[in-house]
């Protein structure tokens, strides 16, 4: 980055992923729609979580990791996230955020990370595998947004607890060592309105249920998808009225169609004027659109793998010159800089 470029004026926002594999409309409109509104605005660093990843991956999913990987980038590139005004990264790449997790380690009280949801879940469920990386996961994840300095960070509400720790290990770091100004930023959580989609099975979309649809996902198989999926229970037959709010479809329509389609919609369903499979014949043809743009944006990388790779490359370097002048003066505070 040179020095008059705009986007250093900008506050900074960060997040991450875990890469899980091919990211679906619950991704798209759970978090990289809001991605794609602050890439404009704001100077954005948008990095995959792959040491994240495994703390929960089995060995069979460690094979696919690097694929995983790069598949997600190019899932956040089809989606329109642009590489000239963001910063991409891989966190494995950058040793800096675990220095500066095992720094942090030495100031954050256990009961801290012990009493983080997520974690008393597993434990409670399964001590014998649960790992010291679980435990640490929030902290890891509080190493990555303050070694940026990020002013906020974009994250579903399952996330949410994580933020809050890292503003604590911020406030204490900054009480021990900041004599008097604050070294580490505080983040802001910019909470992501999940609209939660409901996935092909009527519950939440998520790919450990098996229920999702890509969003590279084939045209036929969104069709079939979409065609299976369940209704309003009360319609099971093509003459019962239905309730557009007891419908698992419901949702995703609001997200696809226009005002006049939901009308016609949900006055049809009302009124059993209409059959399930041609409520949802305009929903298949608009998830379909969208993935249309997403594919042909996806097949000019993924006929470039060598251009996927430079822009993490640049996104890496550039990053790393940030996490570098913060870790210095984080040394520096500490007492470090021999
Ligand atoms: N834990 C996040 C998730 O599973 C991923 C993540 C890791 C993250 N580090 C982060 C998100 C820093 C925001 C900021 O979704
Ligand atoms: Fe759902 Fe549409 Fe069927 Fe009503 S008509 S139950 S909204 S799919």
């Amino acid at each position: 980055m040179t020095q008059d470029d705009p986007t250093q004026t900008r506050p900074r926002v960060l997040s991450g992923m875990r890469p899980t594999g091919a990211l679906h409309l619950g991704h798209y409109h759970g978090a990289l729609k809001n991605w794609l509104r602050l890439q404009a605005t704001h100077d954005c660093f948008f990095f995959v979580a792959d040491w994240h990843a495994l703390t929960t991956a089995q060995p069979q999913d460690r094979a696919h990791l690097e694929r995983h990987v790069y598949d997600m980038v190019i899932d956040w590139l089809a989606a329109g996230i642009d590489p000239a005004q963001t910063t991409l990264f891989i966190q494995s790449r950058m040793p800096e955020h675990a220095e500066l997790f095992t720094l942090l380690a030495m100031s954050t009280p256990l009961s801290w990370l012990e009493r983080i949801p997520s974690f008393k879940d597993q434990a409670g469920k399964s001590p014998d595998s649960t790992s010291y990386g679980l435990l640490g996961y929030p902290l890891l994840q509080a190493a990555d947004i303050l070694i940026y300095k990020a002013a906020a960070v974009p994250v579903g509400e399952d996330q949410a607890a994580h933020v809050e720790v890292t503003r604590e290990v911020a406030r204490r770091f900054n009480h021990l060592y900041g004599q008097g100004q604050p070294l580490l930023t505080e983040p802001q959580t910019l909470l992501t309105e999940t609209a939660r989609i409901a996935g092909l099975d009527g519950r939440k979309m998520s790919k450990s249920y098996g229920n999702a649809i890509a969003m590279r996902d084939a045209p036929e198989v969104t069709a079939e998808k979409i065609r299976t999926m369940p209704t309003d229970p009360q319609r099971a037959r093509r003459g019962d009225p239905g309730e557009p709010q007891r419908c698992p479809v419901w949702p995703l329509h609001e997200l696809y169609s226009d005002d006049a389609t939901l009308e016609w919609a949900a006055q049809g369903c009302r009124s059993a004027g209409i059959g399930c499979l041609d409520c949802k014949q305009p929903l298949i043809q608009g998830i379909q659109r969208q993935q249309a743009e997403w594919r042909e944006r996806a097949d000019t990388y993924l006929a470039n793998p060598k251009q996927v790779h430079w822009i993490v490359e640049v996104g890496t370097e550039r990053a790393r010159a940030v996490a570098r002048k913060t870790l210095r003066e984080v040394r520096a505070a500490m007492g470090l800089s021999y």
